[in-house]
């Protein structure tokens, strides 16, 4: 696809996300080739710097780009810095827009960016709807002669209501096809393969439903505690963090129905509708069964001692904020009706591993002996990260008299397709967006709709009778009475195991 010229303006462009990802992703995309014939960055915060200084942070010193930049030439090296210039914000935003309208005109008109700019949002979300309001104010939200687009990194408000307020918030100054909002697990190779593995092979998808799921099973792991981001961390908690957006991402893909083609609105509508069908909890009684929060306590992990999350650094030493969520739904279509989800998300356990596991039903009729069943069921195994591949798990015959049956693997490992480039998150996410892709973005209708979902339990975890916050120690699986949650149909997956 042919990426036209265009101006990026990265507001928060000295804070860490610049560093650390945006300016990576725009490294790989001009090592590839794939940025457009005329491109140019302006970064814009409240530091004061000048295109020099801010090309020596992100470029010439950068921690994350050394190792890349160390084995090329200064040519090579200068020609990336070259694209890069800087704005100050100054400290009042009233006089500095006009400003910016300016140097994004120029930079426009002497670089031939024909127009097009995307505005990257990289900053607190307290300060969306006020950009978004000042760019307006300089009709630099219009169409005239090339497109402008929006993107926004998540969190897209912290309940329904605020995601509401956001989105009409957003939308009073820019079209909704000009907004894309960020969800980096979309950005995965193996979240993307979900759609694949489901709508390009004949032989999975007819066993997707209820006739043949038992139940599906999502684990989502970090081994890291809340780091440096504990005063962010303790205001959202694991349910806000990762369950909200990415993982309720990776549940539409796994439920969704096949869209018609592959046309960006096309799979959004589908996700849209999966999420819609998740079965809402309402009463305290589904809530107390279903939903499992928990925090991290202080342990020792390889002979070293860490903190409890109450311990951490900007964390409210009663916190009631959850390191750890699983939850168990339902999702009333027709294609899922009574197949139970698990799901479950959580910081400091003992590794680092996301994937999803179909647990298939018994074969109807059982005509080898129990006994020499071993494992009953099939299973398949998505491995989002790492280790990236599909693990199918099936029965075989034990050589020998009579029939014992072993399961076997097939196993796929998608390192095995050497020579490819995979794309990191957020390169093929920006590509996508000067591109004017939004597949992989997340709809207004998208969010509310994930929100609807997480409110009750939102609320219901403030404020409902009863409610429990368990505690596990760092380095271990999360808190024994989440296996209760699971029990009905067995345990949950040792991830990572093959
Ligand atoms: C972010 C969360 O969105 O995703 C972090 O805010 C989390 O708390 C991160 O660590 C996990 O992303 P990944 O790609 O490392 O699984």
């Amino acid at each position: 696809k042919k990426t036209e010229n265009q101006l990026l303006v990265i507001f928060g462009a000295s804070g860490d996300l610049t560093a650390r990802k945006l300016v990576p992703a725009l490294y790989n995309l001009y090592v590839e080739g794939h940025l457009p014939d005329n491109f140019v960055v302006l970064g814009a915060s409240r530091s004061n710097l000048t295109d020099n200084q801010f090309r020596d942070r992100i470029v010439y010193n950068s921690n994350y780009l050394k190792e890349r930049l160390a084995k090329k030439s200064k040519e090579h090296v200068d020609n990336f810095a070259k694209l890069f210039f800087y704005q100050d914000l100054g400290d009042s935003y009233d006089s500095f827009y006009g400003k910016l309208a300016k140097r994004i005109a120029d930079l426009d008109q002497k670089y031939r960016t024909d127009g097009n700019q995307i505005y990257y949002l990289s900053t607190p979300p307290q300060l969306y709807e006020t950009i978004a309001a000042r760019l307006a104010e300089q009709n630099l939200n219009l169409q005239f002669e090339g497109w402008r687009r929006l993107l926004i990194e998540k969190p897209f408000g912290t309940s329904l209501e605020t995601a509401k307020d956001l989105n009409v918030g957003l939308q009073n100054y820019f079209e909704e096809p000009q907004i894309f909002r960020i969800d980096h697990y979309l950005g995965k190779e193996t979240v993307q393969n979900l759609l694949v593995t489901r709508f390009a092979n004949s032989i999975f998808e007819p066993l997707w439903n209820r006739n043949y799921v038992h139940h599906v099973e999502i684990t989502n792991a970090e081994s890291v505690g809340v780091e440096k981001r504990g005063g962010y961390y303790d205001k959202s908690g694991a349910l806000r963090d990762m369950f909200q957006n990415h993982l309720l991402q990776i549940v539409s893909l796994v439920v969704m129905e096949p869209p018609i083609g592959d046309a960006p609105e096309e799979i959004r509508n589908e996700k849209v509708k999966a999420l819609k069908s998740l079965r809402i909890m309402k009463d305290d009684k589904t809530l107390f069964d279903h939903t499992i929060r928990a925090q991290y306590m202080s342990s020792t992990i390889d002979g070293k001692k860490v903190n409890g999350y109450r311990e951490e650094d900007g964390v409210d030493p009663d916190s009631k904020t959850e390191t750890y969520a699983a939850i168990k739904f339902f999702v009333d279509n027709w294609r899922w009706r009574d197949v139970p989800f698990y799901v479950r998300t959580a910081k400091r356990m003992p590794t680092k591993v996301t994937e999803v596991v179909i647990h298939f039903k018994k074969p109807h009729h059982q005509i080898f002996q129990d006994e020499q069943m071993g494992e009953k069921a099939n299973k398949l195994v998505i491995r989002i990260q790492p280790n990236e591949g599909i693990l199918v798990k099936f029965g075989v015959k034990v050589p020998g008299q009579g029939f014992k049956v072993e399961r076997a693997n097939l196993d796929f490992y998608y390192s095995d397709l050497v020579e490819t480039h995979v794309m990191e998150a957020y390169e093929r996410l920006l590509l996508d967006a000067m591109q004017g892709d939004a597949t992989l973005y997340a709809r207004a209708d998208e969010v509310e709709a994930a929100w609807e979902f997480v409110d009750p339990i939102l609320q219901y975890w403030n404020t409902g009778k009863d409610v429990r916050m368990y505690g596990y120690s760092a380095g271990v699986w999360g808190p024994e009475n989440a296996d209760d949650l699971i029990e009905g149909v067995g345990f949950w997956r040792n991830p990572g195991d093959n």
